[in-house]
């Protein structure tokens, strides 16, 4: 029979597990939800006013059920111990060494997770794989928690999350679905339902799909991959469009009439960012290669080889824009995030177009409204560039118009959309001529900055 879920303990605060629970905290007063981190200054700042996680409508999620039936806490032990339901939400990073650096998942957090549930668990559990894994890694947690536990009886589920940052309350409030996976048995099925019942205090039953454990862990990478494959497509139709004269957000809307294309995630861009599209993707190729399908792996990998050169397009055609020098020039950058409403930069285009321009000997200008600064400095230690070269050639603006004084050049990396409204008979007043802007996002009036004097040049607009 289902289990009555009353408590729940998620093992990783983080930009999932934090505003997950939240979420069902918040759809579930009989719950009590622990979630648990072992990082302490990450707990004392989800039970501070300073979340920190930045998303807009979290902030009220969090105040309207924290200390009644939502607490952030780094006693993983004990709230293992009481919990019916443990979600796992750490983090899966690519692998940095050994066997499939570059591309395989990291699991070690996932594996010191499942131990510590192992040596914490008391009675029957469910353990729900919350964060994005290898297909099979369900398996590896099962012979772990088997392992290593003498009365502990476990059920593992896979649940994957499909929530974007910026906009994760209103995803979580009203998923397009929500995907459970469990083994095909009595005691699974069970266990499935249990979790089930939970979402069903907020979500219609109908949005809530059952699979098997394997069809719910891969689902999630696939997902991913056919997500960050539109923009790669639609990328990689900018270069062409800038070649034929053709408008690639002319294309986008052309195409995406289409119902069976739809309208959505076909917007040319700087290249995606993010944690999760290139991470996952990788994953997914290193999977069909690992199962000896290599032109599977293949076509998959593409979608990465074109984001990485879309990256490296737009820094080049700034270079050969300013007539083929940046040297000691000074570029203004706009947005550092890797999308708007986040104060996430995780793979962020940005990351790698102001790496190459410093490399160029160019002096970067910045705002962000939200990124701090020592975020971007470890952002562009972690791609090579010293803090010698930082300390010289990088300077943290507190505004847009700031940022572009005695600018040569303006790239907007990130869709703020402060950015639109700008001041820019000031901009123009201010930078040197010609004033070029690099629109990296395509949301600037073009047409405006043109007649006011601006030389702009967007992604896929010829
Ligand atoms: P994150 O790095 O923000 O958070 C992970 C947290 O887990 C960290 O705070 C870390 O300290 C903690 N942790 C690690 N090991 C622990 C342990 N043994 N005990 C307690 N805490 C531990 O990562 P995230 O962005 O929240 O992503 C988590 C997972 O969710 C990843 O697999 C990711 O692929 C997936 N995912 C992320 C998003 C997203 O938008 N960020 C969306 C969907 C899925
Ligand atoms: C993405 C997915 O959208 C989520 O469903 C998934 O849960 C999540 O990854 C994850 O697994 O981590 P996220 O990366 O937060 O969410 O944000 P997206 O809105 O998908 O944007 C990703 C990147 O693609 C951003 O850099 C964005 O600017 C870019 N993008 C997006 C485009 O360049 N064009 C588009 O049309 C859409």
């Amino acid at each position: 029979t289902p289990t009555d879920v009353k408590r729940i303990c998620c093992i990783g605060a983080g930009y999932v597990g934090g505003p997950t629970m939240a979420m069902i905290a918040a759809k579930c007063p009989d719950i009590r939800v622990d979630v648990c981190d072992i990082n302490q200054p990450r707990i004392d700042a989800w039970n501070s006013d300073e979340l920190p996680v930045y998303e807009p409508g979290l902030d009220e999620v969090v105040a309207g059920a924290r200390g009644k039936n939502l607490f952030f806490t780094t006693a993983v032990e004990e709230s293992i111990a009481a919990a019916d339901l443990i979600f796992v939400s750490v983090g899966t990073p690519t692998k940095s060494y050994g066997i499939g650096a570059g591309r395989a998942a990291d699991l070690c957090y996932i594996e010191s997770a499942a131990r510590m549930i192992a040596e914490n668990a008391n009675g029957p559990k469910i353990i729900v794989e919350k964060s994005t894994i290898p297909v099979r890694t369900a398996e590896a947690i099962r012979t772990i928690l088997a392992a290593n536990s003498e009365n502990g009886q476990f059920q593992v589920l896979s649940n994957p999350e499909f929530l974007a940052e910026g906009t994760a309350v209103e995803d979580l409030e009203a998923p397009d679905r929500i995907l459970i996976g469990g083994e095909r048995t009595p005691e699974g099925d069970a266990a499935v339902e249990s979790l089930v019942r939970v979402y069903a205090n907020w979500v219609p039953r109908e949005r809530i799909l059952t699979t098997n454990l394997w069809s719910s862990e891969l689902s999630k990478l696939v997902a991913n991959a056919f997500l960050a494959q539109r923009i790669s497509s639609i990328n990689a139709i900018s270069a062409l469009c800038e070649e034929t004269g053709a408008d690639v957000d002319e294309v986008a809307r052309a195409i995406g009439s289409d119902s069976r294309i739809g309208p959505k995630f076909l917007k040319a861009s700087v290249g995606f960012g993010g944690s999760c599209f290139q991470k996952d993707i990788l994953n997914l190729v290193y999977l069909c290669d690992h199962f000896g399908l290599p032109e599977v792996a293949k076509y998959w990998n593409s979608v990465v080889t074109m984001n990485d050169w879309q990256k490296e397009r737009f820094s080049t055609r700034i270079v050969k824009t300013l007539f083929n020098t940046v040297r000691g020039k000074r570029i203004g950058v706009l947005g550092f995030a890797f999308k708007k409403d986040t104060n996430d930069t995780r793979e962020s285009a940005a990351i790698y177009v102001c790496r190459d321009l410093l490399l160029e000997g160019a002096n970067i200008a910045l705002y962000d409204p939200k990124v701090p600064v020592s975020t971007i400095r470890a952002d562009l230690n972690y791609v090579g560039i010293s803090d010698e070269v930082i300390d010289k050639q990088l300077t943290i603006c507190d505004s847009a118009v700031e940022a572009t004084k005695a600018a040569h050049g303006v790239a907007v990396l990130t869709e703020w959309d402060e950015f639109k409204t700008l001041d820019f008979d000031t901009i123009y007043d201010n930078m040197f001529k010609p004033a070029f802007v690099f629109d990296g996002r395509n949301i600037l009036p073009h047409d405006e900055l043109r007649a006011k004097g601006f030389e702009v040049y967007a992604i896929g607009k010829g």
